[in-house]
């Protein structure tokens, strides 16, 4: 039997009779920009994600650079954020007009830590980018600890994370992806936990300044047409998109227990394979798996072996962001950033979505047991 990384067939003929009437309202009301399916959306997400803002936008690149450029950054204005991530949050970093400096990361939970971003901090720094790869948060309370010491503004990329939360300290409730700094910034790329029909993006704020400049930097930067504070762009959220997402939102908790479910199948299978390191959840995390990645020797090999019997599997990412061609002028060297160097030689994501079954991960992990030569029981 196949098994593909991915497959988003099986989702939408799961919910096709209302994603197909809710494209089918819009269509038939000719509304395409703005207006009622996006300004409910944004009401949904800012319940969802508990932060007193929500505005859509048209990718999650959008809204990364969006809330960096209503920073209003001057040449030489520095923001920090990981060699190892997607390239994304590095491009919207560069082309808002700060200078994306790479920090390192975690070599168990892939993320950035305090002391990672302390590593390359300078007086020049302005803004700091946690990224919660693959489903998990940072931690953020030594993140925002930091930047509240030092004077920096954080926007959470979460691109990956939607649903993600973390206790913050003992005591502390959960905090949703998204809300615990002043901004954030979500993707709905069809292959993330909640995924559109299309690019569609949006930025969560706690902030309302920030809110607010996002919501006219989206639309050439004024509220009122024709007039402009500040130089904008069209980044507009589409009513198709935002409608969609409607009908999803509200299944995204019982996808990601799903996606929790087969990690946790995932663990137990691969538990006594040496060769292999499982995903690490930091304590005080509820990770959403938006991808469900290993740690392993002989990637390639794995990969190709996977791939010969019918597996999909994905590497992210394989180059880091200091070594990107296009980054080049900033000087990046190899052995800059050990960890995120390994990672990239190193990684390997798996089938995790949730209508994967039982019969499917079942194959992956024997497939993978089979590659590393582990009967059971040994
Ligand atoms: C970590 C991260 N940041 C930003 C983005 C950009 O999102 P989009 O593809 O919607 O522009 C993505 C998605 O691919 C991502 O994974």
């Amino acid at each position: 039997m196949n098994v593909p990384l991915l497959d988003l067939k099986a989702q939408y003929q799961s919910l096709k009779s209302e994603l197909d009437a809710a494209v089918e309202r819009v269509v038939t009301s000719q509304g395409f920009i703005m207006g009622p399916e996006v300004d409910a959306l944004e009401a949904e997400m800012a319940a969802y994600l508990e932060t007193p803002f929500a505005v859509g936008v048209a990718s999650g690149t959008d809204a990364l650079l969006l809330p960096l450029k209503a920073l209003d950054p001057q040449p030489g204005d520095e923001v920090i954020l990981p060699a190892f991530t997607f390239f994304a949050t590095a491009g919207a970093a560069w082309n808002a007009g700060f200078t994306p400096v790479f920090c390192d990361v975690d070599p168990h939970t892939f993320n950035v830590t305090r002391e990672t971003i302390e590593a390359v901090w300078s007086e020049r720094t302005r803004a700091i980018i946690p990224v919660h790869l693959f489903g998990q948060m940072a931690p953020m309370e030594d993140i925002l600890g930091l930047a509240a010491e030092r004077g920096a503004y954080v926007i959470e990329d979460a691109a990956q994370a939607i649903g993600a939360k973390r206790v913050c300290g003992a005591g502390h409730e959960p905090v949703m992806a998204g809300a615990a700094a002043p901004a954030g910034a979500f993707s709905f790329f069809p292959s993330k936990n909640l995924g559109g029909f299309g690019d569609g993006g949006l930025v969560s704020a706690r902030d309302p300044q920030m809110a607010d400049k996002v919501a006219k930097l989206r639309v050439h930067g004024g509220r009122q047409m024709y007039h402009h504070e500040m130089v904008g762009t069209n980044s507009r959220l589409d009513a198709l998109q935002a409608a969609v997402l409607r009908v999803k939102l509200p299944h995204l908790d019982s996808w990601a227990a799903a996606r929790r479910a087969n990690a946790c199948k995932y663990e137990g299978m691969l538990a006594d394979v040496s060769d292999v390191s499982t995903p690490v959840v930091l304590e005080g995390n509820f990770h959403v798996y938006n991808q469900y990645t290993l740690r392993v020797p002989r990637r390639d090999e794995l990969r190709s072996a996977l791939a010969d019997t019918g597996i999909g599997t994905g590497v992210y990412y394989p180059i880091p962001l200091h070594l990107q061609e296009c980054f080049a002028s900033l000087g990046g060297q190899e052995g800059q950033l050990p960890v995120a160097e390994q990672l990239c030689r190193e990684v390997v994501s798996l089938p995790i979505f949730p209508e994967l079954g039982e019969a499917r991960l079942q194959q992956v992990g024997q497939a993978i047991r089979d590659f590393f030569g582990v009967e059971k029981g040994d």
